[in-house]
């Protein structure tokens, strides 16, 4: 069966079972800012299974494009070495969407496996999740595997299900314990199966994943039922298509054969010789050129940054495994060609644009062939010096990640072939190092003013959110001034105009757009190179881009609003602090953003919790009083006549602007809001100490503040529930509880105690004569250490007679440890002491311990040796007593 094959068989089995086909999602996922590249089939789904978004089918299957190259799951450092992983793989998953459970998907799969791809049962092996009875149940009474070949995988730990077998997305989201199949590809193939220590051979393949989608896991890790228990299932086309083409590693497939010899021909024509189709190098080309032309076709170009430069570090990954082959010039992106062959029917956005995709992966390519022979120079010579099993120099490795452009994993990478690692720790110093002096070097510049001499940058963002007709006026690439730049470049544009707010005042930079026809800038941050000239960072997405362009400048309309209500919230708030606390309240700094306020002020003493509803109390009546904004220009003078707070020591303008905004009256040059009534809603999130006599206080305000607040409703809701009560009532339920808690604690110590009391003559029975004396060793678990002790003195009175001496030891264990007591009675004291006995035991339990010649305690940890010593105890007490 091919590949293609495969694929059509697979989505119209559940066609014909009710699912609607649905397409792929793009490789970048849309509107999910948890997510680097789409991972998994059930990304598109993930809202339909949180209960947010409906569909018109409760059922669906897909054929995803994925990407494994960043974030939670990330497999680029195993490709070229396994047999089976992947930066780029397509996954066909079936979903129910509270439809179907464990029941049907489970049959659903085996049905499709062992009847229609005509798998031998007797090579498939399920995994369940360790807890999931009804999982193991269906496979073992309703599917007939035997028990043998049904694995339990999965520890719960603590409630958070951290392990194998339970299936999430990402560090939140939907998720749930699944359940997996498993080929055996043959006892010639090493490996043992599921669960085993030898696991990771290559013998028992996973080949399909069939989750039970239960919960949303958030941010904190709590596990939140989702509206309906649901499936999502991924089996990796690639994997299966090994098993029944009979092949074993993935890249013997049809689907891999063309691109492998299409890249042994481009390694040749780039000057090396002739690779063996086997060579690992070859592989890791054939797979990233799949990863590589998929995230251009879906919209991301080589980069800096997030996406952009995992992108980078895929493509140079596989340039220098072709320099490796041999390849001294461009290669790669002429793979794109056989590429768009071979999985163009299935994937048209590779024919549309393969032109675009070579030309964006050939650029790439060109740049970093004029860095690649003298990093690998280098790094050829530090490496003849490295001993093995030693580190190479982090700094080494940072050198050529920033003067040769070679991403840190690929030094790894030719580290790795020689048995070898870098030392990171050292490394991630280094770049720490020079972010800090790139950012005290970015600051000076701006500072100093010497990069542009042109004409003033006029602000237009008071009033307007979007401006035509701005021409550049400069432009700036890696720190120097030039007259074009081209795609990819990081790049920071002077306009004439503009409606970008430029960071000062603790506001934030505005983010956006810059774009015409041909060209598009995003914008990240905006400062000021000098007191009146704007710098417009980011990145050209679209370009080239040249001085005297004229484009039009768009603000992100929604950041803008979020900062312009934390603005004028922060007013409020330092209007209010002076009310509530003293007028020696006195600002020390602040940070206003898209995200939230934070407010450093003077003041000696927490700001109580009371003080806090007080300051929100006062900072939400002015809110729904909802008054006008008023702004106006005057002298400074004027201004400090008309009571305006300035602040101590800030340089001002001759002319300066005085903002009222509610009761609040101060000198400020950033964007507010129309009317109070635009913050919405405002809230305090968190008060700590910065410094001695300086307070901060953090806050958030509209949609924001209302997702604070919702959220803590939820969650005292959640704790209310559980403990079945009401919010308001939870305190005075949760103190009775705790009381409640106590008294039965009290209760079962005394319970044990008597327990333990009540075995007294049973363990008298069981002392025994050791020479003139009578000892008694023996564990009597649950009893506390106070107990213990009293049992261990009354047994010694009641067990020494006129002339027979006695030693006691009693043991017992809760919790990992060991609790001893010992007592010997005064005829015994001679030969051997109760603080003899008691160290000498726990000494034998990894522990310690002493006391009295007649009494002692001791402790040890070794709970799994306790029978064993205390078997040996009589011996050793008959050696001292004979
Ligand atoms: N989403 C599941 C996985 O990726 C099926 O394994």
């Amino acid at each position: 069966m091919k590949a293609a094959d495969i694929r059509s068989t697979f989505l119209n089995f559940f066609a014909q079972r009710g699912h609607q086909i649905v397409a792929s999602s793009p490789v970048i996922p849309g509107d999910d800012p948890t997510l680097l590249f789409t991972n998994a089939g059930m990304n598109q789904f993930k809202d339909v299974f949180l209960g947010f978004d409906k569909r018109p089918y409760s059922r669906a299957t897909t054929s995803q494009k994925c990407i494994r190259a960043g974030g939670k799951h990330n497999d680029l450092e195993n490709v070229g070495y396994t047999a089976r992983h992947h930066t780029f793989f397509e996954m066909l998953g079936n979903f129910s969407f509270g439809d179907y459970f464990k029941r049907d998907a489970i049959t659903f799969a085996w049905e499709l496996l062992t009847v229609h791809f005509g798998l031998p049962k007797e090579k498939l092996w399920a995994t369940v999740y360790a807890e999931d009875d009804e999982a193991y149940g269906i496979w073992k009474d309703v599917i007939g595997v035997p028990p043998e070949r049904i694995v339990r995988i999965g520890d719960n730990k603590g409630g958070r299900y951290l392990s194998d077998n339970f299936w999430m997305m990402g560090d939140t989201g939907p998720c749930g314990p699944c359940s997996e199949i498993f080929y055996d590809h043959g006892p010639d193939v090493a490996g043992g199966p599921p669960g085993s220590p030898d696991e990771d051979g290559d013998r028992y393949i996973e080949i399909w994943n069939n989750v039970f989608m239960q919960y949303n896991r958030d941010a904190s890790g709590t596990l939140h039922p989702l509206p309906k228990p649901s499936v999502d299932t991924g089996m990796g086309l690639e994997r299966i298509a090994a098993v029944l083409q009979h092949v074993h590693s993935n890249y013997e497939i049809d689907l891999f054969q063309n691109l492998l010899r299409a890249a042994q021909t481009a390694v040749q024509q780039a000057g090396g010789a002739l690779p063996d189709m086997d060579q690992p190098s070859l592989k890791v080309i054939a797979d990233h050129i799949r990863a590589c032309s998929f995230i251009v076709a879906d919209g991301v170009i080589p980069g800096n940054a997030g996406r952009g430069y995992v992108l980078r570090r895929i493509v140079r990954r596989a340039i220098r495994h072709g320099y490796k082959l041999g390849a001294r010039q461009p290669f790669f992106h002429t793979l794109v060609d056989a590429l768009a062959q071979e999985m163009g029917q299935a994937y048209p956005e590779l024919v549309q644009q393969r032109q675009r995709i070579r030309d964006i992966l050939g650029q790439e390519e060109e740049r970093f062939f004029q860095t690649l022979d003298k990093g690998i120079e280098l790094l050829d010579g530090a490496l003849a010096q490295v001993q093995p099993g030693q580190a190479l120099d982090g700094e080494l490795a940072f050198r050529l990640h920033d003067t040769y452009g070679f991403p840190l994993d690929l030094t790894a990478d030719v580290c790795r072939e020689r048995g070898l690692t870098v030392d990171e720790a050292a490394f991630d110093a280094a770049m720490a190092r020079q972010r800090e002096q790139a950012r005290a070097a970015g600051k000076f510049k701006m500072a100093q003013g010497l990069s542009f001499d042109g004409a003033p940058t006029t602000f237009h963002g008071y009033t307007a959110l979007e401006r035509e007709g701005c021409r550049v006026l400069g432009l700036f690439v890696d720190g120097a001034a030039v007259t074009e730049a081209q795609p990819g470049d990081d790049v920071v544009v002077v306009l004439d105009h503009t409606p970008f707010y430029a960071e000062s005042g603790g506001q934030v930079g505005d983010s956006g757009e810059l774009r015409s026809a041909s060209v598009r800038v995003t914008v990240d941050d905006t400062l000021k190179i000098k007191s009146d000239v704007w710098g417009h960072h980011g990145q050209l997405v679209e370009g080239p881009l040249r001085v005297g362009d004229v484009l039009i400048a768009r603000v992100d309309a929604a950041q803008r609003a979020r900062t312009m209500r934390h603005h004028s919230a922060t007013h409020l708030m330092h209007k209010a602090l002076r009310d509530v606390l003293g007028d020696h309240v006195q600002q020390k700094g602040s940070l206003v953003s898209p995200e939230r306020t934070r407010f450093d002020f003077v003041h000696n003493a927490p700001v109580t919790a009371q003080q806090i509803r007080q300051i929100e109390t006062l900072v939400n009546a002015q809110i729904i009083a909802n008054a006008a904004t008023q702004v106006r220009e005057m002298a400074i003078e004027d201004a400090q006549k008309s009571g305006a707070m300035m602040l101590f020591g800030e340089k001002y303008g001759d002319s300066v602007r005085v903002l009222d905004i509610g009761d609040s009256r101060e000198l400020c040059g950033g964007t507010h809001v129309a009317r109070t009534g635009d913050i919405g809603f405002f809230t305090i999130v968190a008060e700590s100490g910065v410094a001695a006599g300086v307070r901060r206080v953090e806050a958030v305000t509209g949609d924001l503040a209302l997702a604070q607040v919702q959220a803590t409703q939820q969650h005292l809701d959640e704790a209310a529930q559980l403990m079945r009560s009401t919010p308001s009532e939870l305190g005075e339920r949760l103190r009775a509880s705790q009381e409640q808690f106590r008294a039965l604690e009290k209760e079962l110590a005394q319970l044990k105690s008597r327990l333990a009391l009540s075995q007294m003559d049973s363990l008298l029975a069981q002392a025994r004569a050791v020479g003139a004396a009578r000892v008694l060793v023996a564990q009597v678990d649950g009893v506390d250490a106070a107990t213990l002790k009293s049992m261990a003195a009354q047994l010694r009175d009641r067990l020494a007679g006129a002339d027979t001496g006695a030693a006691v030891l009693l043991a017992s264990t809760d919790a990992g440890k060991v609790q001893l007591a010992a007592g010997v009675s005064s005829a015994l004291q001679g030969q051997i002491k109760a603080g003899e006995l008691a160290s000498h035991t726990a000494g034998l339990l990894g522990g310690k311990g002493g006391g009295k010649p007649d009494l002692a305690m001791a402790a040890g940890n070794d709970v799994a040796a306790l029978p064993q010593v205390l078997a040996g105890l009589p011996a050793w007490l008959g050696q001292r007593c004979g």
